[in-house]
């Protein structure tokens, strides 16, 4: 690996309570708007009332008995909570968190490096978990279950094992892929969540939220209309309250309803379903050069000239969830619904078609 790249990878790793760090500085205002979104506390997070509940009985039992928190897991679509979740359990249970992400470790040195660096009770946060390579994954089952890693220095004759002890950490994984992890290791995570997505009233709640802490202007039908078109996210309705707010600001008075939300959305290409030009543009390739299905997701990538990981992990997941696409063994296909919303009436001439809509 080139010493560049070795850098970057270390970079990746930020401690989370030391907040001015050179990342910080680079970030651009739009995300330093949504890390100050972030709730803090447990009593901020919004919804996921099963899983907050569950954890922060985990997180309150072991500080009582002054243990780690057994290694957690969360896994959901992308913008649902999951790396927030990570600084709330860190916040509650004082702890420090290392946060670091499955691509940047890419060599078992890089992970043996950052785990005997960790002191008991220290958060080891990996996002992605589901990117680690089997290599740097194998000195993880022994660091998360017996607190020790054992690596081999020199070769042949001078090889040598060393037994390396560890504090006792807590590791908590990250995923959009939880189907992607290993048994082995998804067996060694004591606590494992699954984040679905929000209710409009949910999501109401977070545009709420965060127009107050942004001095937003918005009354209740604009928050609702806001969370009506944010595909069940949280990470969406803060980004589209900033573009309805700066609609509002020029073309109004800064006041935000319902209509204004809506006027808004529509110029940011934001249907009333939530659906973005990404997600038509999946939808009008299924349905126009695919006939609505079956497509396999290489050729719908490569039509689209889009990456296949996005469709699957942030286009897919949501036209799933509201019925718009359903996945077969031959491919993907598209459901009445889908051709209804874009306007268009299904092939009838398509004896798959035909069969599938009647
Ligand atoms: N329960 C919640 N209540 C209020 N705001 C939330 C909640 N969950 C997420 N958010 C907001 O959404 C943003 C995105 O959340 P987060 O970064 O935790 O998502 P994620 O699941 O880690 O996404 P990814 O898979 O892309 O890493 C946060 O910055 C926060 O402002
Ligand atoms: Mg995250």
């Amino acid at each position: 690996m080139s010493k560049n790249k070795k850098n970057n990878a270390r970079e990746k790793i930020i401690e989370s309570k030391n907040v001015p760090n050179k990342n910080d500085s680079a970030l651009k205002e739009d995300e330093k708007i949504l890390q100050s979104l972030r709730p803090r506390k447990f009593s901020d997070y919004v919804g996921q009332k099963s899983v907050v509940e569950s954890i922060s009985i985990a997180v309150k039992a072991s500080k009582e008995r002054k243990d780690t928190l057994d290694h957690s897991l969360f896994h959901g679509p992308p913008g649902l909570g999951k790396t927030t979740i990570a600084h709330i359990i860190a916040h509650e249970m004082d702890a420090k968190l290392f946060h670091t992400s499955g691509p940047a470790l890419e060599r078992p040195a890089d992970v043996v490096g950052l785990l005997s660096n960790l002191k008991n009770s220290d958060i080891l946060f990996i996002d992605e978990i589901h990117r680690l390579s089997t290599s740097v994954e194998e000195y993880l089952y022994s660091a998360m279950e017996d607190f020790r890693v054992d690596f081999v220095t020199g070769s042949g004759a001078f090889a040598k094992t060393i037994n390396l002890p560890l504090s006792q950490f807590t590791l908590i994984g990250s995923t959009t892929r939880v189907g992607m992890l290993s048994a082995p290791l998804r067996e060694r995570f004591g606590l494992s969540y699954h984040l679905d997505y929000y209710s409009i009233e949910e999501l109401s709640d977070v545009v709420l939220r965060s127009a107050k802490i942004l001095d937003v202007n918005i009354n209740e039908e604009g928050a609702n209309e806001i969370a009506n078109r944010s595909r069940g996210t949280p990470r969406i309705s803060n980004r589209l309250l900033k573009r309805v707010r700066d609609y509002s600001q020029v073309k109004h008075d800064g006041k935000i309803n319902r209509n204004i939300a809506s006027e808004a959305l529509e110029i940011e290409g934001i249907d009333n379903l939530g659906l973005d030009r990404l997600d038509r543009v999946y939808l009008e390739t299924l349905l126009k050069n695919y006939k609505g299905g079956p497509a396999g997701i290489q050729a719908l990538a490569a039509t689209i000239n889009e990456d296949q990981q996005t469709l699957e992990d942030v286009v897919e997941p949501y036209l799933l969830k509201i019925g718009f696409i359903i996945r077969t063994p031959q491919g993907r296909k598209c459901t009445k619904e889908a051709f209804k919303h874009l306007g268009m009436t299904p092939p009838v001439d398509n004896l798959i078609q035909k069969n599938f809509f009647e």
